[in-house]
């Protein structure tokens, strides 16, 4: 999704590589024109869903709606299955890129399948929107001859649980479209989004069996692309791992003067200069870095409660035991191309393998089961079969084994293999197996009125000893492990001393980030203070979940200089640490509270100082009830920001209790108040 390459991203790098013709042969220089045509053929192609599955010659469709991959993961996993299974020629496309006006005309054998993830109150992605409009204005009826199956991507920590999925539902079931088999739910709440998945699929392969009459075939992986390895005297102009092809060498954003060309989006972003980091926690065993980024050089605009969104790369030490796992040379050069239009590269090609591994894999995360039972058809051994099928049937045992101990690919294999390569493994299987690399986001903690041109953001480091086996190493979050590494690089910190468990290319790509540079971009929330600067606030933000807290009080400082005679309503902001060593922003809130009087106050719960009770934002909440609800009777705005699974569900009951017990009503009353709220916009998390 991040990386979505699209068809004039594809021309461009066809034209490019044109660019340095004298150099090629000519059987490289036939497979460039036929790229080229392949792109144009997209552009004059239709949006119209159906005419474009008939021109292709496709008889099952599988849809989804995602935001950051996931359900566009299962989306491809679910169609590549189907291919491999039963050969179905399987058409599978993001909703955001095609009409559905004439759904109802599909070939009355064709399936879709609909994979749709949740945000916001129960709303599609962002490219869902005018697939819900269309669906809204559909008459009982208008999709008679539609058979569909349902799989909804959440998280059951959000109030509108998978709610996008229950409307689509509901909407096609109202326009008389007929489900195929469960309905099937995610929970990534529960941590269960890849066993709910797998429940799902065995039972609609099932249905679809009997649906369509299917024979199922002994599986083996097929390729959605050609693959073609390229000579190495192109290297000049391929992709290095830039994050888009503006960034290719002689392209637009590739020269300084070029860099404010935007629009600089999720697929988009630009490479802004790292103007200051600092170190915020005083302790040896865990790290918060403040970055800020310039945004000067682009036409890039935020608000204060945005959102920034980081895109990393891997860490050395992981991309040489990956490369190493599968006896990949990094040094090869390749290019996909899509074996029909409506298909798209996953990334920037042609490029090397090991760009691609350190720019365009997530090669560090969680495996899932189905993932390694997909690894059957490369294992002849029959001792390492056995192992192989016990583990990807059964759900406990793989929790145990592999889940539990943080395994990541390389180590899980090496694992089930005691040591032994698997040089087997095809790297077209890995292109379209290993998930793609995402950007990370963090919640803004500067204000757009005071640092207009800056960015800042506020990321605890992920760093943790192996919950299991500590030979592993420590488990390592691939963004912050950099954010920390540029940090140390740039204050010429000692870095072996620092122990700091991954390293990584901080130069990047050709260079392109060399002085300390990242890829970002600025995704909108709907996180916003009031706009009557009167209207009281209260914010509950402990640890990182103070960010966008410190942007806001910014915000309203910089306001205060601007304006006369205003009067500030009361800004309480909850906050919560360990101890004094993790107190974020320790010495910048003494400076706000001067700027702000009395209108601002600090309350901080401790929970870990020794022999001391340990203390919540909630309870402090609990402690000032009586002015909370009194700021809430004057129409307060709250404000609640950080871990989603324990403190803003805790919160949330405590605002419930605070509103019962002040307001004489019961707990349902109590929580429908705060349901208004939340839809009127008086109540608003930024959680994650
Ligand atoms: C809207 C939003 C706002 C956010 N705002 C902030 C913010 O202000 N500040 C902030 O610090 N964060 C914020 N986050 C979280 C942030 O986006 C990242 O998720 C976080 O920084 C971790 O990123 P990472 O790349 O370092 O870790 P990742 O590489 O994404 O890893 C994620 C976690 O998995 C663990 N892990 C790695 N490998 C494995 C494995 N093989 N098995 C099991 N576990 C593994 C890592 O240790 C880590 O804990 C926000 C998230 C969202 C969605
Ligand atoms: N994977 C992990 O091991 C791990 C650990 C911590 C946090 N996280 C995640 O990391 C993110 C940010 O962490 P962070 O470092 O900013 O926070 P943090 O430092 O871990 O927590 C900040 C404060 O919140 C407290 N807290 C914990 N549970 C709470 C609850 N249910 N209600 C209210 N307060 C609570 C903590 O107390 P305590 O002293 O009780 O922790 C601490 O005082 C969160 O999304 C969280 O889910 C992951
Ligand atoms: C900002 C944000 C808001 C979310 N809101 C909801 C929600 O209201 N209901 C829900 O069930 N899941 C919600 N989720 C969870 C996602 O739907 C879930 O993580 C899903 O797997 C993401 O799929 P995607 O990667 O395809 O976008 C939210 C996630 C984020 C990051
Ligand atoms: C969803 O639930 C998980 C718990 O597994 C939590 O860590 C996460 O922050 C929640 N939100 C998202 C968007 O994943
Ligand atoms: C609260 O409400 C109940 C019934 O709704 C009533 O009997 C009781 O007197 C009320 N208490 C107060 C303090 O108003």
């Amino acid at each position: 999704m991040a990386l979505k390459f699209d068809k004039l991203d594809f021309a461009v790098i066809c034209a490019l590589a044109l660019a340095v013709v004298a150099y090629l042969k000519l059987d490289v220089l036939k497979e460039l024109f036929a790229a080229d045509d392949s792109a144009l053929a997209v552009q004059s192609s239709s949006r119209d869903i159906v005419e474009v599955l008939r021109e292709n010659k496709k008889d099952y469709l599988v849809v989804y709606a995602s935001q950051t991959g996931t359900g566009e993961d299962y989306a491809k996993k679910f169609a590549k299955e189907l291919a491999a299974k039963y050969s179905l020629n399987v058409m599978c496309v993001d909703v955001e890129n095609y009409d559905f006006d004439n759904l109802n005309s599909l070939p009355k054998d064709v399936i879709v399948s609909f994979f749709v993830s949740t945000y916001g109150e129960g709303d599609l992605p962002d490219g869902g929107l005018e697939f819900e409009e269309w669906l809204q204005v559909l008459e009982e009826g208008d999709l008679g001859n539609v058979r569909y199956t349902m799989f909804g991507l959440g998280n059951s920590t959000y109030e509108f649980y998978n709610g996008a999925a229950e409307k689509t539902q509901k909407l096609l079931k109202q326009a008389g479209a007929r489900m195929l088999g469960t309905f099937g739910k995610a929970d990534d709440g529960a941590g269960t989004t890849d066993e709910d998945y797998m429940a799902w699929k065995d039972d609609i392969l099932e249905e679809l069996k009997d649906a369509l009459a299917l024979h199922e075939k002994e599986v083996s992986f097929i390729s959605s692309y050609e693959y073609k390895v390229l000579p190495q005297d192109l290297m000049g102009s391929i992709s290095l791992g830039e994050p888009n092809s503006q960034y290719l060498p002689g392209k637009t954003l590739a020269k300084k003067e070029n860099m404010q060309l935007g629009p600089f989006d999720a697929t988009h972003p630009y490479v802004a200069p790292i103007t200051s980091t600092k170190e915020l926690f005083k302790k040896k065993d865990r790290n918060c870095i403040h970055v800020e980024f310039d945004l000067s050089g682009s036409n890039l605009k935020y608000s204060t409660g945005d959102h920034l969104g980081v895109w990393p790369s891997n860490p050395d030490e992981k991309v040489e035991k990956f490369l190493t796992t599968f006896g990949l040379d990094p040094t090869t050069i390749f290019d996909l191309k899509p074996k029909d239009i409506t298909i798209k590269p996953p990334f920037p090609v042609p490029t090397t393998i090991g760009a691609a591994v350190r720019y365009y894999l997530e090669i560090s995360g969680p495996v899932s089961r189905q993932v390694i039972g997909s690894l059957l058809q490369y294992v002849t051994e029959e001792q390492l079969k056995e192992r192989l099928q016990a583990l990807s049937k059964n759900k406990e045992k793989y929790a145990k084994e592999i889940t539990s101990k943080c395994m990541d690919l390389a180590d899980a294999l090496l694992y089930l293999s005691s040591g032994k390569k698997w040089t087997q493994v095809p790297w077209e299987f890995l292109i379209e197996t290993v998930p793609h690399m995402q950007p990370r986001y963090y919640s803004i903690s500067s204000s757009s009125s005071s640092d207009k041109q800056t960015v800042h953001i506020t990321a605890v480091v992920e760093n943790y000893p192996n919950p299991e086996v500590s030979s592993l190493g420590p488990v390592t979050g691939v963004t912050t492990n950099l954010l920390r590494h540029i940090h140390l690089t740039r204050t010429k910190e000692d870095i072996a001393a620092s122990s700091l468990p991954v390293h990584y290319n901080l130069a990047g790509p050709r260079d392109l980030y060399q002085n300390y540079k990242l890829p970002v971009h600025v995704r909108r929330s709907t996180f916003r203070l009031p706009s009557n600067p009167s209207t009281p606030v209260i914010m509950v933000g402990p640890g990182t979940g103070v960010a966008p807290f410190r942007g806001f009080i910014r915000e309203r400082i910089s306001f205060l200089k601007n304006q006369e005679n205003v009067k500030l309503g009361k800004h309480l902001l909850f906050y919560g640490c360990r101890d004094d060593a993790d107190f974020l922003y320790h010495d910048e809130w003494p400076v706000y509270a001067k700027e702000l009087g009395s209108s601002f106050e600090l309350m901080v719960a401790y929970s870990r100082i020794p022999n001391k009770k340990k203390v919540y934002v909630q309870d402090h909440l609990l402690e000032r009830e009586n002015e909370v609800l009194e700021l809430i009777n004057k129409g307060a705005f709250i404000y609640v920001c950080g871990d989603a699974k324990g403190m803003s569900q805790d919160v949330h009951r405590t605002l419930i209790d605070i509103l019962r017990r002040g307001k004489n009503i019961s707990e349902e009353e109590s929580s429908e108040i705060l349901k208004q709220f939340k839809t009127t916009g008086k109540y608003q998390e930024d959680v994650w």
